[in-house]
Protein backbone atom coordinates (compact mmCIF):
# COMPACT_ATOMS: atom_id res chain seq x y z
CA UNK A 1 0.00 0.00 0.00
CA UNK A 2 1.49 3.32 -1.15
CA UNK A 3 2.39 6.07 1.61
CA UNK A 4 0.20 9.32 0.45
CA UNK A 5 2.31 12.55 0.87
CA UNK A 6 1.42 16.25 0.22
CA UNK A 7 4.10 18.85 -0.13
CA UNK A 8 3.18 22.72 1.30
CA UNK A 9 5.21 24.72 -0.89
CA UNK A 10 7.27 24.62 -4.37
CA UNK A 11 9.35 27.34 -4.08
CA UNK A 12 13.59 26.51 -4.84
CA UNK A 13 13.63 23.52 -2.07
CA UNK A 14 9.61 22.39 -2.75
CA UNK A 15 10.49 22.25 -6.77
CA UNK A 16 13.31 19.73 -5.94
CA UNK A 17 11.44 17.89 -3.35
CA UNK A 18 8.80 17.48 -5.67
CA UNK A 19 11.15 16.28 -8.63
CA UNK A 20 12.95 13.62 -6.51
CA UNK A 21 9.74 12.13 -4.92
CA UNK A 22 8.57 11.94 -8.71
CA UNK A 23 11.74 10.97 -11.02
CA UNK A 24 12.83 8.70 -8.14
CA UNK A 25 9.56 7.13 -7.34
CA UNK A 26 11.12 3.40 -7.93
CA UNK A 27 13.72 3.82 -5.47
CA UNK A 28 12.21 5.62 -2.88
CA UNK A 29 9.84 2.80 -3.04
CA UNK A 30 12.56 0.39 -2.52
CA UNK A 31 14.35 2.45 0.64
CA UNK A 32 11.00 3.02 1.90
CA UNK A 33 9.51 -0.44 1.32
CA UNK A 34 6.45 1.10 -0.10
CA UNK A 35 5.66 3.27 -2.59
CA UNK A 36 5.46 7.08 -2.08
CA UNK A 37 2.40 8.37 -3.49
CA UNK A 38 2.16 12.36 -3.87
CA UNK A 39 -1.39 13.47 -3.20
CA UNK A 40 -1.23 17.10 -3.91
CA UNK A 41 1.16 20.20 -3.79
CA UNK A 42 -0.48 23.67 -2.29
CA UNK A 43 0.90 26.64 -3.91
CA UNK A 44 -0.03 30.15 -4.07
CA UNK A 45 -0.47 30.07 -7.66
CA UNK A 46 -1.42 26.41 -8.64
CA UNK A 47 -1.34 27.80 -12.59
CA UNK A 48 2.12 28.60 -12.78
CA UNK A 49 4.30 26.52 -14.72
CA UNK A 50 7.48 24.96 -12.57
CA UNK A 51 8.58 22.90 -15.00
CA UNK A 52 7.74 19.57 -13.12
CA UNK A 53 6.61 16.39 -14.63
CA UNK A 54 3.94 15.63 -12.54
CA UNK A 55 0.25 15.02 -12.79
CA UNK A 56 -1.37 18.55 -13.03
CA UNK A 57 -4.47 17.52 -10.81
CA UNK A 58 -1.75 17.41 -7.93
CA UNK A 59 -1.58 21.47 -8.00
CA UNK A 60 -3.90 23.12 -5.67
CA UNK A 61 -4.39 26.32 -3.85
CA UNK A 62 -5.94 25.10 -0.69
CA UNK A 63 -3.17 24.12 1.31
CA UNK A 64 -6.05 23.81 4.64
CA UNK A 65 -7.96 21.14 2.18
CA UNK A 66 -5.08 19.36 1.86
CA UNK A 67 -3.57 19.01 5.42
CA UNK A 68 -7.25 17.82 6.37
CA UNK A 69 -7.17 15.55 4.48
CA UNK A 70 -7.65 12.12 6.55
CA UNK A 71 -5.86 9.70 4.36
CA UNK A 72 -2.57 11.79 4.36
CA UNK A 73 0.33 10.04 5.58
CA UNK A 74 3.21 12.76 5.44
CA UNK A 75 3.22 16.48 5.32
CA UNK A 76 6.52 18.39 3.98
CA UNK A 77 6.20 21.53 5.33
CA UNK A 78 8.56 24.51 2.60
CA UNK A 79 6.26 27.27 3.24
CA UNK A 80 8.68 28.71 5.57
CA UNK A 81 7.62 31.62 7.96
CA UNK A 82 5.40 31.12 10.82
CA UNK A 83 1.77 31.07 9.25
CA UNK A 84 0.14 29.89 8.02
CA UNK A 85 3.12 27.43 8.54
CA UNK A 86 2.12 26.72 12.08
CA UNK A 87 -1.50 26.18 11.40
CA UNK A 88 -1.18 24.05 8.53
CA UNK A 89 1.33 21.72 10.57
CA UNK A 90 -1.07 21.29 13.47
CA UNK A 91 -3.77 20.79 11.82
CA UNK A 92 -1.59 17.92 9.88
CA UNK A 93 -0.60 16.64 12.64
CA UNK A 94 -3.78 16.73 14.78
CA UNK A 95 -5.35 14.10 11.88
CA UNK A 96 -2.50 11.91 12.50
CA UNK A 97 0.00 12.80 9.52
CA UNK A 98 3.62 12.77 10.35
CA UNK A 99 5.40 15.83 9.16
CA UNK A 100 8.93 16.94 7.42
CA UNK A 101 9.71 20.35 7.40
CA UNK A 102 12.85 22.37 6.34
CA UNK A 103 11.38 25.85 8.18
CA UNK A 104 13.88 27.42 10.90
CA UNK A 105 11.72 29.88 11.98
CA UNK A 106 8.51 28.09 12.68
CA UNK A 107 10.89 25.55 14.75
CA UNK A 108 12.66 28.17 16.64
CA UNK A 109 9.62 30.11 17.16
CA UNK A 110 6.95 27.29 18.27
CA UNK A 111 9.57 23.71 18.47
CA UNK A 112 8.15 22.88 22.20
CA UNK A 113 4.92 23.33 21.09
CA UNK A 114 4.84 21.25 18.14
CA UNK A 115 7.04 18.46 19.63
CA UNK A 116 4.11 17.94 22.07
CA UNK A 117 1.33 18.25 19.53
CA UNK A 118 3.53 15.39 17.58
CA UNK A 119 3.86 13.07 20.78
CA UNK A 120 0.23 13.80 21.37
CA UNK A 121 -0.82 12.64 18.52
CA UNK A 122 1.84 9.88 17.90
CA UNK A 123 3.35 11.07 14.48
CA UNK A 124 6.97 12.49 13.73
CA UNK A 125 8.19 15.80 13.34
CA UNK A 126 11.65 15.59 11.66
CA UNK A 127 13.49 18.94 10.13
CA UNK A 128 17.23 17.68 9.86
CA UNK A 129 16.82 20.68 6.46
CA UNK A 130 16.27 23.36 8.68
CA UNK A 131 20.24 23.60 10.18
CA UNK A 132 23.06 24.07 6.92
CA UNK A 133 21.02 22.56 4.48
CA UNK A 134 22.69 19.31 3.57
CA UNK A 135 24.96 19.37 6.09
CA UNK A 136 23.60 16.54 8.61
CA UNK A 137 24.26 17.91 12.16
CA UNK A 138 20.95 17.49 13.82
CA UNK A 139 20.75 13.48 13.57
CA UNK A 140 24.05 13.41 15.11
CA UNK A 141 23.38 15.66 17.89
CA UNK A 142 20.06 14.31 18.43
CA UNK A 143 20.95 10.42 18.65
CA UNK A 144 25.08 9.58 18.88
CA UNK A 145 25.88 12.79 20.82
CA UNK A 146 22.62 12.87 22.87
CA UNK A 147 24.65 10.85 25.87
CA UNK A 148 27.72 13.43 26.16
CA UNK A 149 28.00 16.67 27.63
CA UNK A 150 28.28 19.25 24.92
CA UNK A 151 30.01 22.34 26.17
CA UNK A 152 30.14 24.64 23.37
CA UNK A 153 28.85 24.75 19.67
CA UNK A 154 30.63 27.47 17.20
CA UNK A 155 29.23 27.81 13.27
CA UNK A 156 28.57 29.30 10.09
CA UNK A 157 24.84 28.32 9.58
CA UNK A 158 23.51 30.86 7.09
CA UNK A 159 24.80 30.32 3.53
CA UNK A 160 24.22 33.65 1.96
CA UNK A 161 26.27 35.88 4.40
CA UNK A 162 28.67 33.60 4.15
CA UNK A 163 28.77 33.79 0.07
CA UNK A 164 28.21 37.25 0.60
CA UNK A 165 31.17 37.86 3.08
CA UNK A 166 33.40 35.10 1.16
CA UNK A 167 32.96 37.43 -1.83
CA UNK A 168 33.92 40.50 -0.53
CA UNK A 169 36.94 38.77 1.05
CA UNK A 170 38.38 36.93 -2.39
CA UNK A 171 37.19 39.74 -4.85
CA UNK A 172 37.00 42.67 -2.75
CA UNK A 173 33.27 42.66 -4.40
CA UNK A 174 30.63 44.88 -3.32
CA UNK A 175 27.99 43.95 -0.68
CA UNK A 176 24.95 44.49 -2.68
CA UNK A 177 26.85 42.44 -5.94
CA UNK A 178 27.41 39.71 -3.64
CA UNK A 179 23.44 39.44 -2.03
CA UNK A 180 21.85 39.67 -5.59
CA UNK A 181 24.20 36.68 -6.94
CA UNK A 182 23.28 34.85 -3.31
CA UNK A 183 19.46 35.36 -4.08
CA UNK A 184 19.86 34.56 -7.92
CA UNK A 185 21.45 31.16 -6.62
CA UNK A 186 18.54 30.11 -4.52
CA UNK A 187 20.74 30.86 -1.24
CA UNK A 188 18.87 33.14 0.43
CA UNK A 189 14.89 33.42 2.08
CA UNK A 190 12.01 35.32 0.14
CA UNK A 191 13.05 38.10 2.30
CA UNK A 192 16.88 38.07 2.53
CA UNK A 193 16.51 40.05 5.27
CA UNK A 194 16.18 37.68 7.39
CA UNK A 195 19.50 36.34 6.40
CA UNK A 196 21.57 39.52 6.23
CA UNK A 197 20.27 40.55 9.52
CA UNK A 198 21.11 37.23 11.14
CA UNK A 199 17.47 36.11 12.10
CA UNK A 200 17.95 33.73 10.26
CA UNK A 201 21.37 32.03 11.92
CA UNK A 202 19.40 33.09 15.11
CA UNK A 203 16.42 30.27 14.23
CA UNK A 204 18.78 28.09 13.46
CA UNK A 205 20.97 28.54 16.33
CA UNK A 206 17.37 27.98 18.69
CA UNK A 207 17.65 24.50 16.65
CA UNK A 208 20.96 23.51 17.46
CA UNK A 209 20.62 24.64 21.31
CA UNK A 210 17.71 22.40 21.63
CA UNK A 211 19.47 19.68 20.90
CA UNK A 212 22.82 19.98 22.42
CA UNK A 213 21.89 21.82 25.20
CA UNK A 214 18.09 19.95 25.60
CA UNK A 215 16.41 22.77 26.55
CA UNK A 216 14.82 25.30 23.69
CA UNK A 217 16.15 28.78 24.16
CA UNK A 218 13.82 32.19 23.58
CA UNK A 219 14.37 33.32 19.98
CA UNK A 220 14.06 36.94 21.62
CA UNK A 221 16.89 36.09 23.52
CA UNK A 222 19.32 35.12 21.71
CA UNK A 223 21.45 37.90 20.55
CA UNK A 224 21.83 38.85 16.70
CA UNK A 225 23.69 41.09 14.79
CA UNK A 226 23.63 40.56 10.78
CA UNK A 227 26.08 41.74 8.36
CA UNK A 228 24.62 45.28 6.92
CA UNK A 229 27.11 47.18 8.52
CA UNK A 230 29.76 45.18 7.25
CA UNK A 231 31.80 47.40 5.38
CA UNK A 232 34.78 46.74 2.54
CA UNK A 233 37.29 48.30 4.65
CA UNK A 234 36.12 45.52 7.67
CA UNK A 235 36.80 42.79 5.75
CA UNK A 236 40.42 44.02 4.35
CA UNK A 237 41.07 45.04 8.09
CA UNK A 238 40.74 41.84 9.03
CA UNK A 239 42.61 40.25 5.93
CA UNK A 240 45.66 42.12 7.08
CA UNK A 241 45.77 40.67 10.03
CA UNK A 242 45.32 37.12 9.08
CA UNK A 243 41.77 37.13 9.87
CA UNK A 244 38.47 36.96 7.85
CA UNK A 245 35.12 38.05 8.59
CA UNK A 246 32.54 35.32 9.60
CA UNK A 247 29.13 35.35 10.50
CA UNK A 248 29.41 32.97 13.49
CA UNK A 249 27.30 31.61 15.53
CA UNK A 250 27.96 30.77 19.51
CA UNK A 251 26.55 28.73 21.64
CA UNK A 252 27.22 27.75 25.40
CA UNK A 253 25.88 26.19 28.55
CA UNK A 254 26.84 27.86 31.48
CA UNK A 255 26.97 26.47 35.25
CA UNK A 256 25.98 28.98 37.48
CA UNK A 257 26.89 29.06 41.43
CA UNK A 258 23.54 28.01 42.22
CA UNK A 259 24.33 25.32 40.15
CA UNK A 260 21.10 26.43 37.39
CA UNK A 261 22.48 26.57 33.89
CA UNK A 262 22.24 28.55 30.93
CA UNK A 263 22.62 29.01 28.00
CA UNK A 264 24.16 31.61 25.89
CA UNK A 265 23.35 32.09 22.08
CA UNK A 266 25.03 35.05 19.89
CA UNK A 267 25.11 35.26 16.17
CA UNK A 268 27.37 37.96 15.29
CA UNK A 269 30.16 39.26 12.57
CA UNK A 270 33.41 37.90 13.85
CA UNK A 271 37.01 37.99 12.84
CA UNK A 272 38.08 34.73 12.39
CA UNK A 273 41.92 33.17 12.18
CA UNK A 274 43.02 32.48 9.26
CA UNK A 275 44.05 29.17 10.79
CA UNK A 276 40.30 28.19 12.71
CA UNK A 277 38.18 25.08 10.85
CA UNK A 278 35.74 28.01 10.44
CA UNK A 279 37.60 30.51 8.76
CA UNK A 280 37.66 27.73 5.47
CA UNK A 281 34.24 27.77 4.91
CA UNK A 282 33.54 29.09 1.26
CA UNK A 283 30.73 30.09 -1.03
CA UNK A 284 27.35 29.12 0.62
CA UNK A 285 28.79 26.71 2.71
CA UNK A 286 28.36 26.08 6.12
CA UNK A 287 30.32 24.48 9.20
CA UNK A 288 29.44 23.63 12.44
CA UNK A 289 31.83 22.85 15.26
CA UNK A 290 31.03 20.57 18.49
CA UNK A 291 32.80 20.76 21.14
CA UNK A 292 31.31 17.53 23.64
CA UNK A 293 33.13 16.34 26.89
CA UNK A 294 33.68 13.08 25.51
CA UNK A 295 33.76 13.25 21.61
CA UNK A 296 36.27 16.15 21.71
CA UNK A 297 35.96 18.42 18.70
CA UNK A 298 33.66 17.37 15.50
CA UNK A 299 33.29 19.45 12.69
CA UNK A 300 30.15 19.12 10.46
CA UNK A 301 30.85 20.65 6.69
CA UNK A 302 29.01 21.03 3.80
CA UNK A 303 26.57 22.80 1.12
CA UNK A 304 24.60 24.93 3.85
CA UNK A 305 21.72 26.47 1.17
CA UNK A 306 20.37 25.98 -1.99
CA UNK A 307 17.87 24.10 -3.88
CA UNK A 308 19.00 20.37 -4.51
CA UNK A 309 21.47 20.60 -1.45
CA UNK A 310 18.47 21.16 1.14
CA UNK A 311 16.50 19.02 -0.85
CA UNK A 312 18.37 16.08 0.67
CA UNK A 313 17.18 16.08 4.24
CA UNK A 314 13.96 16.49 3.44
CA UNK A 315 13.86 13.27 1.33
CA UNK A 316 16.01 11.55 3.99
CA UNK A 317 13.72 12.71 6.71
CA UNK A 318 10.83 11.75 4.04
CA UNK A 319 12.23 8.32 3.92
CA UNK A 320 12.71 7.94 7.72
CA UNK A 321 9.30 8.81 8.56
CA UNK A 322 7.64 6.65 5.79
CA UNK A 323 9.42 3.85 7.05
CA UNK A 324 8.61 4.90 10.63
CA UNK A 325 4.65 4.93 9.80
CA UNK A 326 5.11 1.09 8.14
CA UNK A 327 6.65 0.13 11.23
CA UNK A 328 4.41 1.54 13.58
CA UNK A 329 6.99 3.34 15.53
CA UNK A 330 6.97 7.14 15.99
CA UNK A 331 9.19 9.70 17.42
CA UNK A 332 8.45 12.95 19.47
CA UNK A 333 11.70 14.49 19.64
CA UNK A 334 13.73 16.64 21.56
CA UNK A 335 12.47 17.92 25.59
CA UNK A 336 9.23 19.60 24.53
CA UNK A 337 10.05 22.91 26.80
CA UNK A 338 11.63 26.16 26.83
CA UNK A 339 14.68 26.95 28.79
CA UNK A 340 14.14 28.31 32.64
CA UNK A 341 13.61 32.17 33.13
CA UNK A 342 17.22 33.65 32.88
CA UNK A 343 19.41 35.52 30.84
CA UNK A 344 19.95 34.34 27.51
CA UNK A 345 22.08 35.86 25.37
CA UNK A 346 24.15 37.82 27.45
CA UNK A 347 27.69 36.89 26.83
CA UNK A 348 30.19 38.79 29.39
N1 LIG B 1 18.70 31.39 3.44
C1 LIG B 1 19.30 30.27 4.08
C2 LIG B 1 20.79 30.44 4.07
C3 LIG B 1 18.88 29.02 3.38
O1 LIG B 1 21.28 31.27 3.28
O2 LIG B 1 21.48 29.77 4.81
C4 LIG B 1 19.28 27.75 4.08
O3 LIG B 1 18.70 27.65 5.35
Amino acid sequence: MALKVAVLGCGVVGTEVVRRIHDGRAELAERVGAPLELVGIAVRHPEQDRGLDVDPDLWTDDALGLVERDDVDIVVELLGGLEPARSLVVTAMARGASVVSANKALLAAHGPQLHATAAHHGVDLLYEAAVAAAVPVLGPLRDSLCGDRIARITGVVNGTTNYILDQMTRTGGDYAAALSEAIDRGYAEADPSADVEGTDAAAKAVILASLAFHTWPDPARVHQEGITGVTAQDVADARACGRVVKLVALLEQTCESDGSRQVLARVQPTMVDRRHPLADVSGADNAVLVEAHAAGLLLFTGAGAGGLPTSGPVLGDLVTAARRRLQGRFQSGPLARRAPAGPIGTHT
